[in-house]
């Protein structure tokens, strides 16, 4: 096969393929775990759960799986969304129609002590919202709206949603202009 016809028609074609592949692979989807922030006994992580935690019938948001992270750093939601090996399923939920994702965190004195990432029917729209209780402690909720089979937006920024878009429309024009 020519050269020119292999860049100008089947590598592009390939290209695009690959890209829709991870565009329309799944439904939208959003983080969905608790972090626990500095949880003194790693080890017990076995023994924690939400009911332990918060028990039932509370306004305090808690979803399993418990997760706690080395160092007890802010977990670290786009390495686990690129990590294919690591069942990555179980930290996620399908954002059904009408739900939104959030991403729901303690603050005390500018240190996060937990993280509530989940989906959910919330009467607000997208955006973040936060409340200060006269104990000092923080409450803010983040609500927004995933795209399909791009990195859930309740993860920590917006800006990988942006890069993988800008991507995407960087390959279209390539892709565009190679036939030109
Ligand atoms: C979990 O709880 C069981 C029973 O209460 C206890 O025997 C065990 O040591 C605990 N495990 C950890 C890692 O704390
Ligand atoms: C998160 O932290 C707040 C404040 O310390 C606490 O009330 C709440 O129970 C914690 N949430 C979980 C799931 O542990
Ligand atoms: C955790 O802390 C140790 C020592 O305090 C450091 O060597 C290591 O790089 C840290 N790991 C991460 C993931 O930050
Ligand atoms: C992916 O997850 C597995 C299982 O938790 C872990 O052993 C591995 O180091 C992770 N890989 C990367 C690149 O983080
Ligand atoms: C939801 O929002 C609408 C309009 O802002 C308001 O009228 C309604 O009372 C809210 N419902 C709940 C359950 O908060």
């Amino acid at each position: 096969m020519p050269l020119k016809l292999f860049i100008r028609f089947w590598l592009p074609l390939w290209l695009l393929q690959q890209q829709f592949r991870c565009l329309l692979a799944q439904s939208p989807q959003c983080f969905h775990f608790t972090w626990l922030g500095s949880l003194e006994n790693h080890a017990s992580i076995a023994n924690e759960s939400c009911e332990s935690r918060v028990g039932d019938f509370n306004e305090i948001p808690c979803v399993s799986p418990l997760v706690v992270t080395p160092n007890d750093t802010v977990p670290d939601v786009e390495v686990l969304w690129n990590n294919m090996t690591e069942n990555r399923e179980q930290y996620l939920c399908q954002m059904a129609p009408g739900y939104s994702c959030v991403k729901y965190s303690y603050i005390f004195k500018g240190g996060i002590q937990n993280i509530t990432y989940m989906c959910a029917l919330v009467n607000s729209s997208n955006g973040c919202y936060k409340q200060t209780y006269s104990t000092g402690m923080q409450v803010e909720a983040c609500v927004c709206t995933s795209k399909i089979g791009l990195i859930p937006c309740n993860g920590c920024s917006d800006r990988s949603q942006v890069n993988q878009l800008i991507g995407f429309l960087g390959l279209a024009l390539f892709v565009f202009w190679l036939n030109k």
